[in-house]
């Protein structure tokens, strides 16, 4: 089974993507979990560049998405919300289908940030991707 991990945080020293890569590691025998911690050089999102001008970064991101069985994200709160960047990914999924009715984990690596799973879970994501 394959899992990708995206990081909310384009830190260098985040703690999320460090959980992530804890979580790569210690994986169980036949779960291989992938790290994206790239949220940081997409674009912002424009509809303009969808389709055939839609940039390689995204292209990449969208491919290992589709090419997954699960997502796990891992993100700080900012601001009491998701962090621009990461909302700036959604952005980019949401009229496609990479994610569509593919099981996702929220996680956390701080004791706080519960106001930015709320909002992945009932803003962001609108319904009509399946968290689990
Ligand atoms: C711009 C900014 C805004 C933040 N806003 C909040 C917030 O609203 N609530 C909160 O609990 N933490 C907030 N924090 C703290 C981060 O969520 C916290 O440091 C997080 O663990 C950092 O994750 P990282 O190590 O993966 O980068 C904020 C941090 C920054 C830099």
């Amino acid at each position: 089974m394959k899992i990708l991990a995206i990081s909310g945080s384009a830190r260098r020293l985040s703690t999320n993507t460090a959980l992530l890569k804890a979580m790569q590691v210690i994986a169980p025998t036949g779960i291989v979990i992938d790290v994206f911690d790239g949220i940081g050089n997409l674009p912002v999102f424009s509809p303009d560049l969808e389709g055939s001008d839609e940039p390689l970064v995204v292209r990449i991101f969208k491919q290992a998405i589709s090419e997954s069985d699960g997502l796990v994200i891992s993100s700080p709160e900012y601001v009491r919300s998701i962090p621009g960047g990461l909302k700036n990914a959604i952005d980019w999924l949401v009229s496609g289908n990479e994610l569509i009715g593919k099981a996702i984990a929220l996680v956390h690596a701080s004791h706080r940030g519960d106001e930015m799973l709320n909002m992945l879970r009932t803003v962001a994501f609108d319904g009509k991707f399946q968290f689990q």
